[in-house]
């Protein structure tokens, strides 16, 4: 049995005054969650706060990036898997793909980042998905199968096995444009296959596989229903305590 997991990415929104308003407001209306594992990802200025908030509640906390490197050094603005954990880190994003948009990430990045999370204890949500123009050129499945092999690249069954990877069709994001439940379904099930090509069924059975892209309470629960959606990656609909909290409540 795959337990679900739905995570609120904030990107880059909410000082910490709000940020803590939210998880305030957030806390009681998921309390009774216990069908999925919640997770927040704030940004890093409000982790500690957020984190103090949720001790002691079901929701755990994450990072929306990491430095590839799990030592302490001279890298200024980085942050490291250790300071994370630090701030009240469980999680970590890893390999957005706005990081691999605005910050040039690439696949060997995000394998490098993913190794440094797995190092620290990180919890890692690793993120793929095919731009407009990839899809509408019929490319879709190629470009996720070598993100999904990049990515992941050079683990053993074993390390892959608690990774979560999340499919977020670049074309979703932000756009109201959500995947139909049977393309998302699709492209999962592809995964599902590559993964399975990489590590071996019993792995790939085992992994979880989140979808992200305008995931909003009217569509949770179609999402949900198909087969090899194990949770979502909301971004939008996860800065409002009571929209976030209807998709993790989607069973009821
Ligand atoms: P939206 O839910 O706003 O489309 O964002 C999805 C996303 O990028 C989550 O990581």
């Amino acid at each position: 049995m795959r337990k679900p997991v739905i995570a609120g990415n904030w990107k880059m929104y909410k000082l910490v005054s709000e940020a803590v308003s939210l998880v305030l407001e957030l806390k009681p209306l998921v309390a009774n969650a216990n069908h999925c594992e919640v997770v927040v990802a704030p940004p890093y200025t409000s982790l500690r706060s957020v984190a103090d908030r949720l001790e002691g509640s079901g929701i755990k906390v994450a990072g929306q990036n990491l430095c590839e490197s799990a030592e302490f050094g001279a890298r200024t603005g980085e942050v490291n898997g250790a300071m994370l954990r630090d701030a009240g880190c469980e999680w970590v994003i890893i390999g957005h793909s706005e990081r691999r948009e605005f910050s040039s990430e690439n696949d060997a990045l995000v394998n490098a980042k993913l190794k440094a999370a797995m190092k620290t204890g990180l919890r890692p949500i690793v993120c793929v998905g095919e731009r407009l123009e990839e899809r509408e050129a019929g490319r879709a499945e190629e470009v996720v199968r070598s993100q999904v092999t990049g990515s992941l690249g050079s683990l053993t069954p074993d390390e892959a096995m608690p990774i979560v990877v999340a499919y977020e069709p670049v074309w979703a994001i932000g756009t109201g444009r959500t995947a139909t439940p049977e393309i998302a379904q699709s492209m999962h099930a592809s995964i599902r296959r590559f993964l399975m090509e990489q590590f071996g069924n019993k792995t790939a059975d085992l992994m979880r596989i989140l979808y992200g892209g305008s995931v909003k309470p009217d569509n949770i629960k179609a999402l949900m229903a198909q087969r090899d959606i194990d949770g979502a990656l909301v971004g939008g609909a996860s800065l409002d305590a009571r929209s976030f909290a209807q998709i993790v409540n989607y069973p009821g």
